[in-house]
């Protein structure tokens, strides 16, 4: 048998509170019927901007919600990055490692961030304050190297500017 199989309670819907349940009949207001699998995407960020990270049970949750099959709903979680599948810090520090980055040092970036933060990529730190990841191009390839703080971008950046970022966040 194998050990692969997603456990069942992880795909149990967890219950929606009113308020979130509000949200998301305002956004299916904003779709045709016909195009409901639509809401996928929208309805789970909705649950991440609530929660702050989004599990297989929200998925389910979903899925129940528009009345499709759970695992297409669960494979989009798994799928898009910007969907955190655990808990993150106040701050989610994402540093380009790709090809414009890279060629502009973005490695001895994601160095100096990990060295300042005392965490690796995918690791936050004790007091919950910073999550540091490192992501294949944020589109700002022109501004390189960047990166990226929950919804604020940083471009051109140098150590000296980015501990004056990491400095200025609470
Ligand atoms: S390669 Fe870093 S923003 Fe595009």
């Amino acid at each position: 048998m194998s050990g692969s199989t997603t456990p069942a309670s992880s795909t149990v819907p967890a219950p929606l509170s009113a308020e979130l349940r509000a949200q998301f009949d305002a956004l299916r207001a904003q779709y045709p019927a016909e195009m409901k699998t639509s809401l996928v995407l929208p309805l789970l960020h909705c649950l991440q901007a609530a929660r702050g990270h989004v599990t297989e049970a929200d998925a389910a949750t979903v899925a129940d919600y528009i009345g499709m099959p759970t695992m297409p709903v669960v494979e989009a979680l798994h799928w898009y990055t910007m969907f955190y599948k655990q808990p993150v810090g106040r701050h989610v520090v994402k540093v380009c490692r790709n090809i414009a980055c890279a060629l502009r040092g973005s490695e001895t970036l994601i160095g100096h961030v990990q060295k300042t933060l005392g965490i690796a990529p995918g690791e936050t730190t004790a007091d919950g304050r910073f999550t540091l990841l490192t992501v294949e191009c944020l589109a700002s390839c022109g501004t390189a190297p960047a990166m990226q703080i929950n919804d604020t971008y940083h471009e051109s950046l140098d150590a000296a500017k980015v501990d004056a970022i990491l400095r200025s966040l609470p």
